[in-house]
């Protein structure tokens, strides 16, 4: 795929003057709309990466662009020296959403995770009684929670990790998807032990989705030894995996769960920490926060969002959708496939190179015929579209996929 000269402006701008740290498609976009984006040419695309699964509402939801531009001609940022408006209403409003005592809210997903972090320490020490400096986090291989420091302490892959050093202290990591390897560690560190930290299903890894079970057994364990379950709920949370959370589906409530990404529908970077009180006031003033976390237009901005997760009942159709998607990929005769696995519109196909061609020409041909995935470690691609996306669409994204493979073969 060539870009055009128009497309190549942009992509040389960012190439000279922004920092490396991506390699995204040659694809410049100028606009969205629901499950469509169009790039400076004008041409449109499915979008079946929904921004890592924070566009779930759709691009430009008109409610909460509408929730946007009416708080932005009001009052924008006021930091929490002052109270406002608008936080106490969200606060309840989450508390009435989501079932917890109260909201820590932040702005990326990694800054969720770090404060879910700073709370299970602040737990371990205050309430559970671990000795001072001594508390363990326990992660699992493969997990992607950001990139701050303590992000990349916990992470495995080599490519996020390696030079950042030295990394941070107390942390254990242990097989994802083996409940044994948790009890054996749990049962011989679980007095220091703090919180479990977890990705219901590991998205950035290319969408592990753990045995059924592992999740509410993980929990178990969690409760049997005093530590916290912490959900990473920031790309699996928000109706994407076919319920409100993802850990709905094994019925298990997290002592902390996080959410970023679709709480604002793509709109503002929105995150949220979500505890009960003997967690969440461990943390007291002075002691955590941030100049954004919880402003005015974050707070109209995550309820309309929420709103529309609900009105439009986005997790019913996720759970539909994704099925139908799962059951026409694995009909799909191509050499290139070699799993198809997800939940709900999480889904991923391992891609097995043929004819010289990998992952990342698939989703260059799938460009061409007007269709953006991107690969996740070389050999997976992720199809994740706005939950918006109608059955009709969908059947004509798979059409799009069926007629990319079948011409590269
Ligand atoms: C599970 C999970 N946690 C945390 C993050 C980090 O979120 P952010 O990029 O908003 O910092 C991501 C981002 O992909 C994620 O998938």
């Amino acid at each position: 795929m060539k870009p055009t000269s128009r497309a190549n402006r942009f992509i040389e701008l960012e190439d000279r003057y922004g920092a490396h740290n991506y390699r995204p498609l040659p694809v410049v976009l100028a606009s969205g709309k629901g499950c469509y984006v169009k790039d400076v040419d004008g041409k449109a695309y499915f979008d079946f990466l929904s921004a890592y699964s924070a566009v779930n509402q759709g691009h430009c939801h008109p409610k909460i662009v509408a929730a946007l531009k009416a708080q932005a001609e009001t009052l924008c940022l006021t930091s929490r020296a002052f109270y406002n408006d608008c936080l106490g209403p969200y606060e309840e409003f989450m508390h009435h959403f989501f079932g917890y005592d109260k909201v820590l809210p932040m702005n990326t997903g990694a800054e969720g995770v770090e404060t879910a972090l700073k709370l299970a320490r602040k737990w371990g020490y205050l309430k559970k009684g671990i000795p001072r400096d001594e508390a363990i986090i326990v992660a699992c291989e493969g997990n992607f929670h950001g990139r701050t420091l303590a992000a990349v302490s916990l992470s495995t892959n080599p490519e996020a990790r390696d030079d950042y050093g030295p990394y941070l202290p107390g942390i254990e990591v242990i097989p994802y998807n083996n409940v044994e390897a948790l009890e054996s560690l749990l049962t011989e560190k679980g007095e220091r032990v703090a919180g479990f930290l977890v990705e219901p299903i590991q998205g950035e890894a290319g969408v592990y989705v753990p045995d059924d079970g592992y999740l509410k057994r993980c929990y178990e364990l969690c409760r049997k030894h005093n530590v916290l379950f912490i959900a990473d709920e920031v790309q699996t949370g928000i109706a994407r995996t076919g319920r409100m959370l993802c850990c709905d589906h094994e019925g298990v409530r997290p002592d902390i769960v996080v959410l970023g990404k679709a709480l604002s529908g793509g709109v503002l970077p929105v995150s949220a920490v979500l505890a009960d009180d003997e967690v969440m006031l461990t943390i007291q003033p002075g002691q955590h926060g941030s100049t954004f976390g919880g402003f005015p237009l974050a707070c109209k901005v995550a309820v309309a969002a929420l709103e529309v997760v609900k009105e439009e009942n986005l997790a019913e159709k996720a759970e539909r959708l994704g099925a139908i998607f799962r059951k026409e990929m694995r009909q799909i005769e191509s050499p290139f496939i070699g799993q198809v696995r997800g939940k709900g519109l999480l889904n991923a196909v391992v891609i097995i190179p043929h004819n010289g061609k990998e992952a990342w020409d698939v989703c260059l041909a799938m460009a061409e015929n007007g269709l953006l995935a991107k690969p996740t470690h070389q050999h997976i691609i992720r199809f994740a579209p706005p939950l918006v996306i109608s059955e009709e669409e969908l059947r004509e994204a798979i059409g799009i996929i069926y007629h990319t493979l079948q011409s590269l073969e």
